[in-house]
């Protein structure tokens, strides 16, 4: 059994989005290390992050990361695609503690699945424009045939609360009729804010093994704090809900979209 490091055992782990998409990701953490304590941020204020340039991402991602160093967390999950794409360096530099992002996690993931070698890959503009899954996936494999799909509008139509309205249905009609054309494959949800959407895409889609790397994210940071030797040793962990802008909106979305039932959450403005 690995021992205690520097005390570094029950400091919590910070996790983070532009907005309530990262939750899919807490959800798993949640359930498979139930002993750590968790600070998530939603970037609300500033909300979708994949519309803006690199160079905007990469300044929200700088500040969150020095901010959750104050914060003294263990670990960061980056639970964003958009920031995993363009800005994991960033979040690396400013933290200075390990760094889990979602698009390696999910890539192998796929890897896995991707029986028949080919892939597609929706996520916003930023991160489609950014290849990281592309890049990711011929690195395990220079064979895949990938296929990439920006779905920009998707983002806002989970954090307006209407992922299960007929918009709904429309919106993803004109974005994934080409994908039902194409040969059927695995289809990676490359944005955290999609699984919302799941039961729509999977139906529209079917024959597509929809993948979100929530799941491979959540083990993947239980791996490294083990093999790092600092999982908590509380009995329970607590979370600690964090947003820039309008919490009660969040608070109404979680419970709505996720069945979570947030008691509280803090206001944080950059
Ligand atoms: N959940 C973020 C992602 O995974 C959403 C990005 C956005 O805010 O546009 O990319």
């Amino acid at each position: 059994m690995r021992e205690k490091k520097n005390g570094l055992n029950n400091r919590p782990i910070g996790i983070f989005d532009s907005g309530i998409g990262g939750l899919t990701v807490l959800k798993e953490i949640r359930r498979m290390l139930p002993n750590e304590d968790l600070i998530y941020f939603g970037d609300t204020a500033r909300v979708p992050y994949g519309t803006k340039s690199p160079l905007a991402v990469k300044k929200f991602a700088s500040e969150i990361s020095v901010w959750f160093k104050s914060l003294n967390v263990k670990a960061i999950v980056v639970a964003c695609n958009t920031v995993s794409a363009i800005a994991l360096k960033e979040v690396e530099k400013f933290s200075k503690v390990p760094v889990i992002g979602v698009i390696k996690p999910g890539a192998i993931e796929s890897a896995g699945a991707a029986v028949s070698g080919n892939i597609s890959v929706i996520g916003t503009t930023a991160m489609v424009n950014s290849k990281a899954y592309e890049k990711e996936l011929k690195r395990i494999n220079p064979s895949f045939k990938v296929f990439q799909k920006a779905c920009p509008l998707f983002v806002p139509l989970v954090e307006e609360g209407w992922s299960d309205k007929k918009i709904a249905d429309e919106i993803i009609y004109e974005y994934l009729f080409e994908l039902k054309e194409k040969k059927r494959g695995v289809l990676i949800l490359g944005c955290t804010h999609y699984p919302m959407l799941k039961k729509k895409i999977s139906s529209f889609l079917s024959g597509y093994k929809i993948i979100d790397s929530a799941e491979s994210v959540a083990k993947f940071l239980k791996e490294d704090l083990y093999a790092k030797g600092i999982l908590s040793r509380k009995k329970k962990g607590k979370e600690i809900f964090v947003v820039s802008d309008a919490p009660d909106k969040f608070k109404y979305l979680a419970r709505k979209l996720l069945g979570l039932n947030i008691k509280s959450v803090r206001l944080k403005r950059f």
